[in-house]
């Protein structure tokens, strides 16, 4: 009889409860295993004793449409430099192996984005853990998986806010400017843009040019169209490439992000009224959407079976409307930006709206 654990790292994410449900139910009703739930990913390992729950069935099956993750996550707990409370940075990776041991686990699912993902194959790497992962990122950039858990609903909730948008900017003839998350890349962006109905997208891998935003400004006043609905990434930069904004939120919230800079150089070159909306943390939290749930599953399962199997260090991934299996290391080799010459991109200008130049 096995003895797994699930650990969820990084920025949380709608749908993770999901995946914890769909593995724990995976492990106990079809291969009769003990299942354990580490609390604040890899900090939980670090405590003596090891801060774990045990996972039943009656625990999960109630947080399916539950928001954010029920066992805590930590995104500072880089275990090979762990940062203690005088400020000093020591390895603290053993302890984590130790904790493995000490629990008699025989495999750990690692639900996480490439970074959580790759600290976690280093600790397995070094010692001797029999892992899994489960690409979780609402950024969807890990480039082996078509789709990451959480990407679905920050879409969802992205495109919401534009729909809500869209009627407060007719109403009062308005540029109104949505800024939302995704790291370095632009699939949220690019993705809820097309789906509400923005005129103007702009993510960081295609450069724009403010005359352009300006002069679509205009062309749709021209053609009656009295207000303009921007949809911008994080992580876009200044007309001149300057970086603009960091991944720190709060950082952010205090110095006003690119959504802000845009307002300013628009409302230069066109007298309309500008507001800026930015989104941030509501794209994380929440009900995940029905794909978030269905991906999920499909994936808490997947991992079960590949330690049924003892198929170790393998990452779940999408492909192809199949769930699949790669080495992590291939995993996290390559980080996906949006294709600037991909259908999604194709379908933006085919659309008429404004993506850069
Ligand atoms: O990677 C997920 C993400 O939400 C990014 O889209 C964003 O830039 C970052 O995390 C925000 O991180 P934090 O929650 O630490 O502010």
């Amino acid at each position: 009889r096995k003895r797994i654990a699930i650990l969820t790292s990084g920025g949380d994410c709608s749908g993770l409860n999901a995946a914890i449900r769909a593995a724990t139910l995976r492990a106990i009703n079809h291969y009769g295993w003990e299942v354990l739930g580490v609390q604040r990913a890899t900090q939980g390992l670090m405590n003596h004793p090891p801060d774990v729950v045990e996972l039943t069935v009656e625990k999960v099956n109630s947080i399916l449409t539950m928001g954010g993750t029920f066992l805590g996550t930590a995104n500072q707990g880089n275990p090979f430099a762990f940062k203690l409370p005088d400020g000093s940075i020591e390895n603290r990776s053993a302890a984590i192996g130790e904790a493995y041991r000490t629990l008699g686990l025989d495999a750990l699912i690692g639900i996480g984005g490439d970074g959580s993902i790759s600290i976690l194959e280093k600790l397995a790497e070094e010692h001797g853990i029999n892992l899994v992962t489960i690409p979780k990122t609402i950024d969807n950039d890990v480039d082996v998986t078509e789709w990451a858990v959480g990407f679905h609903t920050a879409v969802n909730i992205a495109t919401e806010a534009l729909d809500r948008l869209h009627f407060t900017a007719a109403s009062h003839s308005r540029v109104m400017i949505l800024e939302v998350m995704g790291r370095d890349a632009g699939h949220i962006a690019i993705s809820a843009g097309i789906a509400g109905g923005a005129d103007v997208i702009l993510i960081p891998e295609i450069p724009y040019s403010m005359d352009h935003i300006c002069e679509k400004i205009a062309q749709q006043q021209r053609q009656g169209k009295n207000y303009c609905l921007i949809i911008v990434s994080e992580a876009v930069k200044t007309e001149e490439g300057e970086p603009i904004t960091c991944s720190n939120a709060s950082e952010k919230a205090r110095y006003g992000g690119i959504g802000n800079y845009l307002a300013d150089r628009i409302a230069e070159c066109n007298g309309a009224e500008t507001r800026v909306m930015v989104l941030g943390h509501l794209q994380r939290g929440g009900i995940p959407s029905p794909m978030d749930r269905l991906i999920a599953s499909a994936f808490g399962v997947a991992a079960v079976d590949l330690i049924a199997q003892e198929k170790f260090n393998r990452m779940v991934a999408w492909q192809n409307r199949q769930v699949i299996d790669i080495p992590i290391l291939d995993a996290i080799r390559q980080y996906r930006p949006v294709d600037r010459e991909g259908t999604v991109a194709k379908t933006a200008r085919g659309l008429g709206i404004y993506l850069g130049d």
